[in-house]
């Protein structure tokens, strides 16, 4: 059974394909209007979300298949009543494929193994394969290329999307600067950097850390960011975290230090004055609805992808 778990899992070509699938069922939607006829998604959700939920939703709309929305508040699993085996193997028997948006990725990869239709991770607390896929499609159109190009992200790097970005960009041949405080809980988990270092090398791209965000920015064609107070994170660490994030802000100056052209990327949601000033996210610089509408020609891809096996 094949399930999108981990950007790791796949080969480059597989990323190659999936971005131009994308690409093609953007470009064509109406060619795919009964693509997912009689199909059911399940969406089981323990977090919020906007983008997620509502793209893949009308992913299944726009191909003509259907979905269910279920919070895992409402779940035998997660009040810890039912396992997660008898969760996978019970729901396998009524949908086609199942998405989730758990915090354990261990859980997620034992949900996984136990059913029979693919899996799709929605983001877990180690990943977010479907959000790096689609911004691998926005970089495409916008630099017309993915090998050779350098993207710098900037500010909490200990996060599922910096994850997903090492493995994704060292996949394809993006060099990546990661610029983050000089402190564990900020920056990326070691053993991912070494893998993707890995991947790297098969590509002669790069990947460096740095504290220095000018370094780390310097000739970059692409400036990512992500939130600061990611949905797990306490509100009492507010203050505390924009004390030692607030030299890592992605404003005007950060942005100068990059080639002229360069784009600026996040995935959403954000918030103005923290991790980006308002003259970065809402100037032509910035791509980041084009990225979050990218997210549904994309899951469009994964789900068809999947459901051919
Ligand atoms: N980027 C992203 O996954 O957005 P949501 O949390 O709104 O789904």
């Amino acid at each position: 059974m094949k399930h999108l778990l981990s950007i790791k899992d796949l080969v480059k070509q597989e990323i190659l394909d999936l971005t131009n699938f994308a690409q093609g069922i953007k470009k064509s939607p109406k060619k795919y209007a009964t693509s997912a006829f009689e199909k059911n998604l399940l969406m089981m959700f323990e977090a919020p979300s906007l983008r997620t939920r509502i793209s893949f939703e009308t992913a299944m709309v726009q191909m003509g298949g259907d979905s269910i929305n279920y919070h895992m508040e409402h779940s035998p699993w997660g009040h810890g009543k039912e396992s997660i085996e008898d969760s996978a193997k019970t729901i396998s028997r009524y949908v086609d494929i199942a998405m989730a948006r758990i915090y354990s990725h261990e859980e997620l990869v034992k949900f996984a193994a136990s059913a029979s239709v693919p899996i799709i991770n929605a983001m877990t607390n180690f990943e977010h394969p479907c959000q790096t896929l689609g911004d691998l499609l926005t970089i495409t159109e916008k630099k017309k290329k993915l090998k050779g190009l350098t993207l710098t992200y900037v500010g909490d790097s200990n996060n599922n999307v910096t994850n997903s970005l090492l493995y994704g960009c060292a996949k394809v041949g993006i060099n990546i600067n990661i610029a983050c405080p000089k402190r564990k809980e900020f920056s990326p988990v070691m053993s991912i950097v070494k893998e993707a270092r890995t991947f790297a090398k098969k590509e002669r791209s790069s990947v460096n850390i740095y504290n220095d965000v000018k370094k780390a920015v310097k000739n970059a064609d692409i400036i990512y960011t992500d939130s600061w107070m990611s949905y797990r994170i306490p509100k009492a660490q507010k203050a505390k975290r924009i004390k030692v994030l607030k030299p890592f802000q992605v404003t005007k100056k950060v942005m100068s230090y990059a080639k002229k052209n360069a784009i600026f990327m996040h995935c959403l949601p954000a918030k103005r004055g923290l991790e980006v000033s308002a003259d970065v996210i809402d100037s032509p610089q910035s791509v980041v609805f084009d990225q979050a509408e990218n997210r549904l020609h994309t899951e469009k891809a994964i789900l068809l992808w999947l459901l051919k096996g």
